[in-house]
């Protein structure tokens, strides 16, 4: 691997891959794409299972229609029928104007359910009617529409255990898994390491206006020491803060790469790694509870108190998060 200047720049949201794992997924892609099935798109937190779902719809006849992304957890269950279906004027109190929903927004192209696990079972029945018949019903109309949208569906949790709880529809299960793509963890396919944090050096420096050109190796052999639970999204914010606090030009080094940008979550370095030397908590008087609580406190103030978001800014998983949240009495 030789020191080189980042030229893979092309535009934002490119999706690149060399190990096999990733090789074997554009594959799948290619022959998914081509044709209108649904599929299932499961991967943890920031593998790039968007990136998916926008590549099935690029490289398919639907390309020149719209990509509607519909967060199934950023939108309460009370408003999931008016904004995935629409709405008449005086459906309910507050419908002073017809709306149209998502399912007429996305005609002739892709709707993509995101976080298809936090939908409620209500909810997860509208969405089989729309996938078995084609067929929905804006609120306060009494005609069923057709719907023409090819629906693709993402989860970072296994589904099975919430149908085992209830808490998701066998039926819908079987109808979204026909067809399912797996879009691997980031630590098994380290291979694409290099590639990854190059790509978004060179994004992030010419989004920055900063001189920075690549990275050396030694930093990239570094960065293919660490676990990322949070992914290629934790490369991308590592790699980014690296090239914000870079005060030089050219490759950015290992030091670059403060101990903010990564010490958080990355997994503990290898044998080699140097002990600690110091600490910044006052180790005698630490109080974990207070520096979880204001930690959480601070995640939902940033992702103005959605879950989801606060748990992939954390590189947490959602329901642990929202049980410890509960448990705080900060939910
Ligand atoms: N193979 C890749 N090549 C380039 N960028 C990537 C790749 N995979 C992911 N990314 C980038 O990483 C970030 C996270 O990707 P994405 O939003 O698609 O992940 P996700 O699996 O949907 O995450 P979440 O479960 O948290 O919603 C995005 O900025 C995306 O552009
Ligand atoms: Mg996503």
């Amino acid at each position: 691997m030789a020191d080189q200047p980042n030229h893979t720049f092309k535009k934002p949201e490119t999706m690149l891959g060399e190990s096999p794992a990733m090789q074997r997924l554009f594959d799948e892609i290619r022959k998914i794409a081509a044709v209108p099935t649904t599929v299932l798109i499961q991967g943890e937190s920031g593998t790039g299972k968007e990136l998916v779902a926008r590549a099935l719809h690029d490289r398919g006849p639907r390309s020149d229609r719209p990509f509607l992304v519909f967060n199934c957890s950023a939108i309460p269950d009370t408003l999931f029928e008016s904004e995935m279906f629409g709405h008449n004027r005086g459906a309910f109190t507050g419908a002073v104007t017809k709306q149209s929903g998502f399912v007429e927004a996305a005609a002739g192209g892709t709707l993509f359910l995101d976080e298809i696990s936090e939908l409620s079972q209500g909810s997860q029945a509208k969405i089989l009617r729309l996938l078995e018949q084609k067929t929905y019903q804006s609120l306060g109309e009494a005609n069923e529409k057709h719907a023409d949208v090819r629906l693709l569906a993402a989860t970072n949790q296994a589904l099975e255990p919430f149908i085992e709880q209830d808490r998701f529809r066998a039926d819908l299960y079987y109808r979204l898994n026909a067809c399912r793509i797996e879009v691997p963890p980031l630590r098994e396919r380290r291979e694409d390491i290099p590639l990854l944090a190059r790509y978004f050096a060179g994004r992030a420096a010419t989004e920055m206006g900063k001189r920075v050109t690549g990275i050396d190796d030694a930093a990239v052999r570094e960065l293919m020491r660490y676990q990322f639970p949070g992914n290629v999204r934790e490369l991308r914010n590592m790699v980014e803060c690296a090239v914000i606090h870079c005060e030089h030009g050219g490759l950015l080094r290992n030091d670059d790469f403060l101990e903010t940008c990564r010490s958080r979550r990355m997994g503990p370095k290898t044998e080699s790694a140097a002990p600690v030397a110091s600490s910044p908590w006052p180790l005698d008087t630490f109080d974990f509870h207070e520096v979880e609580t204001r930690l959480y406190r601070a995640a939902l103030q940033r992702s103005n108190g959605n879950i989801s978001a606060t748990a992939r800014l954390l590189g947490l998983d959602r329901s642990k998060l929202r049980r410890r949240l509960d448990k705080l009495e900060l939910a």
